[in-house]
């Protein structure tokens, strides 16, 4: 036996251990704060430097950062987070440097993107390539959490979107903002799993942003599912479909919001010096696909602070659609009430891949569970204007390492900036 059967066979073991983890954490907290009522959310929101912690990080390595707040059509206020310009040698300033919009993933924020810190963090990374970069907040993260008339703690109305409505209403109203503020035409967007989805819905639905887009990043893009589900997808999904329902029935939206004391008590049991660290790793691998020497366990306390940043739980169950279907399509609210008031139509047919007619270019890893290279096989097919598929150039790469691993700029990010810089 090698040491990473032992890691594998722990993986198994540990397997209830993390469905309960990221369930009953979220139900029994949710429903903790439901006793508690609001007073306990807005503590841990408003008036806290947390709010300004991708700020302190960007500043904090030297980089120029701005906040900016954006509105959507449907009353959303979105933060906008960017480093305009890099620190190396030779960087002009004052000219037009292109520009790069971020999506992060699913239960991200822009700092789970530039915690670990300047030539290993890809924001930095492009600012210093010469980009202007600019990092999304999806709306219901701990920073987009504000809107013109409805309040997150209460109104269940705010939490009623998918990754459609943020296709649909918010990107067009960030990129008419960067493309205005920065006086450009076009822009890259490079969008990690599901932000990757979500830009790819974003332009079938509104093919009159393909002129604005000028190649689109897919890193670990999550679209078509044709293939076996692995067992521990299965696990954590069976339970996982009812309970979401519970949590709807009992009014609980915020999926895996970030609270200051699940961080310290995680960071707490997952640090380098704990024997309890190897389940922390064995619950996220088992996920995401095997570690081969890619994640740093030290960064784990770090990692634990910025993420999860919660989400709603519609968009989850979202996501646990496309994946059991393997239907690239808006969300069935299974509401027709709702379906209605969302889409103008109770069935709304499946997104036309056909209409995203900018360039895409597509990044995967052998060792990723969750997006593997058969499923993006088919999304190169059906994309009109693709670039082709890239893997990464290392054993058995899975979907986290695209963000934390710690060779990504040698094995991912300096061949996303090749692939960009043809186009600027
Ligand atoms: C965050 O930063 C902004 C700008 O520097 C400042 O106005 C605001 O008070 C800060 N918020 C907190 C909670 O520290
Ligand atoms: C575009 O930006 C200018 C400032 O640069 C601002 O005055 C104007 O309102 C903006 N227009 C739109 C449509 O956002
Ligand atoms: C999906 O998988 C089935 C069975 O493995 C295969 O026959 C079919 O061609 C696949 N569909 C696509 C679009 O690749
Ligand atoms: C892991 O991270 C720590 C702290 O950032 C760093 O000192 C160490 O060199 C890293 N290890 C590897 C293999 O990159
Ligand atoms: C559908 O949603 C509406 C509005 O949120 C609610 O009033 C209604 O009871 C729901 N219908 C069903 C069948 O759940
Ligand atoms: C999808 O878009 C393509 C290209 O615009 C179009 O030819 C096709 O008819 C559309 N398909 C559907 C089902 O709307």
């Amino acid at each position: 036996m090698t040491n990473k059967d032992v890691i594998r066979g722990l993986g198994w073991f540990v397997l209830p251990i993390s469905v309960y983890y990221i369930w009953m954490n979220f139900i029994g907290l949710a429903m903790l704060e439901l006793i508690f009522g609001p007073q306990l959310n807005s503590y841990h929101y408003e008036g806290d430097t947390r709010l300004n912690r991708t700020r302190i990080l960007i500043e904090g390595n030297g980089y120029p950062f701005e906040s900016h707040e954006v509105t959507s059509a449907s009353g959303y206020i979105l933060s906008l987070h960017r480093i305009p310009s890099g620190i190396k040698k030779g960087q002009a300033t004052s000219s037009k440097r292109p520009v790069v919009l971020i999506q992060h993933g699913l239960v991200a924020a822009s700092d789970a993107l530039v915690f670990r810190g300047p030539e290993v963090d890809l924001p930095y990374i492009l600012a210093d390539a010469g980009y202007d970069v600019w990092l999304s907040n999806m709306r219901g993260n701990v920073y987009s959490r504000k809107h013109q008339t409805l309040n997150p703690d209460r109104d269940s109305e705010y939490w009623e979107f998918s990754m459609h409505e943020i296709a649909v209403e918010d990107f067009p109203a960030m990129i008419d903002y960067i493309l205005n503020s920065t006086k450009q035409e076009e822009l890259n967007f490079l969008g990690y799993s599901i932000g990757s989805t979500t830009g790819l819905m974003f332009s079938s639905m509104l093919p009159e942003y393909n002129k604005k887009i000028k190649v689109h990043v897919a890193v670990a893009p999550f679209v078509y599912v044709n293939r076996t589900i692995p067992l521990s997808h299965k696990l954590l999904l069976v339970p996982g479909v009812p309970l979401s329902q519970t949590a709807i029935a009992n009014g609980i939206y915020n999926f895996l919001p970030r609270r200051p004391y699940m961080s310290k008590l995680l960071q707490m049991l997952c640090h380098d010096r704990t024997p309890i660290q190897a389940i922390c790793k064995s619950c996220i691998t088992f996920l995401v696909g095997e570690d081969n020497n890619q994640f740093n366990s030290t960064v784990f306390p770090h990692f634990l602070e910025f993420f999860p940043a919660g989400t709603s739980i519609y968009l989850v169950q979202h996501t646990f659609q496309l994946y059991l279907s393997g239907n690239f399509a808006p969300f069935d609210y299974g509401n027709e009430t709702i379906n209605q008031r969302k889409y103008k139509i109770a069935n709304p047919p499946p997104y036309n891949i056909s209409q995203v007619t900018h360039p895409v270019s597509l990044h995967y890893g052998s060792g990723d569970i969750m997006v593997a290279e058969e499923d993006v096989d088919i999304l190169n097919k059906k994309l009109p204007n693709s670039l082709g598929m890239f893997k990464v150039p290392y054993d058995s790469f899975n979907h986290m390492d695209f963000m934390w691993g710690t060779n990504t700029k040698k094995l991912v990010y300096d061949r996303l900036i090749s692939i960009m810089d043809k186009y600027n």
